[in-house]
């Protein structure tokens, strides 16, 4: 039959072309910040258009961690200059980009030095801080021996010596502000109390407005500071039911599993943590005796925890939060005169040091400790036996605090985090009952919304950060 033979090739070009289907789809769900580059190349090369559009949004959002791989400082020229050239690079800085380019170039400085200026098209230099662009960017011999990279410098600096309203007249790719598409979020809730310290870990998924189950702590753990660095959730400190602990457990959402890391130096419970500069801060809190001033560090890399300088006031159930290169330790509790605290101090890490900034309205121990929009924002808490429902925010370009609409429940203990642009607080106490359900404030209408779905448990005290959804 003649017509086989037009047939037969035909249909293994058909089951070519499920191979290739199957075996990009595959690759799409293998992408990892380690790998993403070489599929993206790979995709580019066999034209699996979906693959590589894939590829490149993953390079894109995980730009931070992949150029700290060996596939980046392997890339061509081109494909480096089409990646930071992209609106949708996802950085915390500029800064970023430019370390990208330094470290690019000086892997092979002799042969790559020459594409400085080529590169440096697509740094944002406006975008940086002048002390940035003084200290770093004009240090830089890579920069000082290219009279094209100048020519950028002389741009960003005088982007910044204008006033803002005429900063507009610079017609310049350099001065737009990147838009990524931002991560899927999950908000992890950690441990806490219900009525005793649990191990319990849920996280709620914000697109699919679910709550789920994932590992449990390693041990029972309420009180501690919950962060999110470097793609691991920390619980640092806190009360394990009968002891207040040194111990520090991360998370890896990739792998949905615990580990322990180096213990503080001194039992914490109720302290405030918060990430500043790459460093875990844990402040303040409890150690089972006095309320503590002492504040600690903890660098990932070095896996170690060291002292800095110490708070004035000892402050237990303290929140902290931290704004404009600055955290900020909000009331709390200091055991030596029994009071509730309104006032606040803030650390300055390039001086090592605390100073106190306006008080509050009111005095707040166990108050809930955001930061949305460069504001912060003191949630409820209590003086007393009196559990609040008010909410205060402080402008730091004001140094004033001015107080917002009410929660629609009385909180104390409750876990606070912002995401995409809403301020979301979790559970709590409101002086009797162990709350399970969420609030979040909407700075726009002034308004605080219930979460139509709840926790699986009430829990006060509890462990709240926001983390990208694993793939
Ligand atoms: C400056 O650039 C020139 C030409 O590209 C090169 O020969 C020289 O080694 C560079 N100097 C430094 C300090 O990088
Ligand atoms: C609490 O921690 C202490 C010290 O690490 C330990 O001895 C104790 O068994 C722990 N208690 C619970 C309930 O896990």
């Amino acid at each position: 039959m003649p017509c086989l033979q037009v047939l037969l090739p035909a249909a293994s070009l058909l089951q070519l072309q499920d191979v290739r289907k199957t075996c990009c789809e595959f690759l799409e769900s293998q992408l990892h910040p380690t790998n993403c580059l070489g599929i993206r190349a790979f995709a580019d090369m066999h034209a699996c258009t979906e693959l590589l559009h894939q590829a490149n949004t993953f390079a894109e959002q995980h730009f931070s961690d992949i150029v700290q791989g060996e596939e980046f400082v392997n890339l061509g020229i081109e494909q480096v200059c089409s990646l930071i050239a992209s609106d949708k690079l996802t950085v915390l800085s500029e800064e970023k980009v430019f370390e990208a380019v330094i470290t690019w170039v000086n892997h092979d400085k002799d042969v790559r030095q020459e594409h400085m200026a080529h590169l440096m098209e697509h740094v944002r230099l406006p975008l940086l801080s002048r002390d940035y662009l003084v200290q770093r960017v004009e240090e830089e011999t890579l920069v000082k021996n290219s009279s094209a990279c100048k020519d950028y410098l002389i741009e960003a600096m005088k982007y910044h010596l204008l006033p803002g309203d005429q900063r507009t007249l610079i017609k310049s790719a350099r001065t737009r502000q990147r838009t990524p598409v931002s991560l899927p979020k999950l908000m992890v809730v950690v441990g806490g109390q219900a009525p005793k310290a649990i191990r319990s870990v849920e996280c709620y998924d914000f697109k699919e407005e679910q709550w789920h189950q994932v590992a449990e702590l390693p041990s029972r753990r309420c009180r501690s500071g919950v962060v999110y660095m470097n793609g691991h959730v920390f619980a640092v400190g806190g009360f394990n039911g009968s002891l207040r602990v040194r111990t520090v457990d991360s998370y890896d959402p990739v792998k949905d599993q615990w580990i322990s890391v180096a213990n503080m130096q001194d039992r914490r419970s109720t302290l405030g943590a918060a990430v500043l500069n790459g460093l875990l801060y844990a402040v303040g809190g409890f150690d089972g005796s006095t309320g503590l001033a002492t504040v600690e560090a903890y660098n990932v890399k070095a896996n170690e925890w060291f002292h800095v300088a110490p708070m004035n006031t000892r402050r237990s159930s303290v929140g902290v939060g931290v704004v404009g290169g600055m955290l900020y330790a909000v009331g709390g509790y200091d055991g030596a005169s029994r009071q509730c605290l309104s006032t606040v101090e803030c650390y300055n890490p390039s001086t090592n040091e605390w100073s106190y900034i306006s008080e509050m309205g009111t005095r707040r121990s166990g108050a809930g400790v955001g930061v949305l929009n460069g504001w912060l924002y003191a949630v409820g808490g209590h003086d007393g036996p009196l559990v609040r429902k008010s909410v205060e925010v402080y402008d730091p370009s004001t140094n004033l605090w001015k107080q917002v609409a009410d929660m629609n429940m009385c909180r104390r203990n409750a876990g606070v985090c912002a995401v995409d642009g809403m301020l979301y607080v979790v559970g709590g106490d409101d002086g009797s009952c162990n709350l399970a359900s969420v609030e979040y404030y909407n700075p726009a209408t002034d308004k605080w919304t219930l979460l139509p779905s709840c926790m699986s448990t009430g829990r006060s005290y509890a462990g709240v950060t926001v983390i990208d959804k694993p793939l």
